[in-house]
């Protein structure tokens, strides 16, 4: 089956979907995006996406290309047109075509693509295999809030990992502390046996899952603290994990190299995960 995407107003065929050479996405990387996880059909966090994604427009002054709730049908003519069970849904939103000129152009046409590609189901036996990440100084712009498509400092930093053999890179700001993953969020227990994930601020992105799991751990009565860990901290940890749309919970155990508690993924990572399946789940049966 070949693949449909949806570009400016089109479902055009994937292999030859194509933007304009002067779309300031492909300039200027003036663009944001979002990554929403499809799960046995159903959108995953919809509502939280879509809020975040508001906000990432209104940050940058980017206009709604389509109205919200025709971006939600839209969305979901792309996964059935992809027929995606489950996987992923990524929609781009950029300040659109103009003449280069890095002031913003006076049109607010902004231009909208949509794809979908499917991914493994969720497995909560995956809490069962651990990753191992590295660190790597904090190189990236001060607005890490906002979830554009400038990516470039998330890209070296993968491709770091990647040549290192790890799943992830932490970045890790001029303090020691930890801000979050090139493309998910870090956490940790700490030797406290505190569950920790940086607060939010400009200094990381406010991940969909991050908010989720923080929810997660408040129903279950868990000791955790919105606040930064140093590298030490999370080395010496008794579990450290990432969430993401992609990752959901995957228990990390290795830092540069070094194992975190006994090497193997902590049985807190494995509640969460399970936990996360189970809100998905709720997520589907509400949706019927
Ligand atoms: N990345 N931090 C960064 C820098 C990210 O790029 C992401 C997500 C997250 C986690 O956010 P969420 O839980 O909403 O997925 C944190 C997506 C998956 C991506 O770029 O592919």
């Amino acid at each position: 089956m070949s693949r449909i995407a949806y570009v400016n107003g089109r479902y055009v065929p994937h292999r030859n979907a194509a933007v304009h050479i002067e779309d300031r996405g492909y300039q200027f990387s003036d663009g944001v995006y979002e990554v929403i996880a499809i799960h046995k059909g159903q959108l995953i966090d919809e509502a939280g996406h879509m809020v975040r994604l508001e906000r990432s427009l209104a940050e940058l002054e980017i206009a709604w290309p389509i109205n919200p709730r025709a971006l939600a049908g839209v969305l979901r003519q792309v996964i059935r047109r992809n027929r995606v069970r489950d996987g992923i849904v990524y929609l781009q939103i950029t300040r659109g075509v103009a003449p280069r000129n890095h002031a913003f152009p006076a049109h607010r046409d902004s231009a909208l693509v949509i794809t979908a590609r499917r991914g493994p189901p969720f497995d909560p036996n995956q809490a069962r295999r651990g990753v191992s990440v590295i660190t790597t100084p904090e190189i990236r712009w001060k607005r890490r809030d906002i979830k554009t498509v400038s990516l470039l400092g998330n890209c070296l930093a993968k491709e770091q990992a990647t040549r290192a053999g790890a799943y992830e890179a932490w970045f890790v700001d001029d303090d020691g502390l930890v801000t979050e993953g090139t493309s998910s969020n870090a956490w940790i227990v700490g030797a406290d046996g505190v569950l920790r994930t940086r607060h939010v601020g400009s200094e990381i992105l406010n991940g969909i899952t991050r908010i989720s799991v923080l929810m997660i751990a408040a129903d279950l009565g868990l000791d955790f603290a919105e606040e930064p860990f140093s590298v030490a901290e999370a080395k010496a940890a008794r579990e450290a994990f990432v969430t993401s749309t992609t990752s959901f919970v995957k228990a990390v155990v290795k830092i540069d190299g070094d194992v975190v508690a006994d090497g193997k993924p902590g049985p807190l990572a494995a509640k969460l995960l399970d936990n996360y399946g189970r809100h998905m789940n709720r997520q589907i049966a509400e949706a019927r």
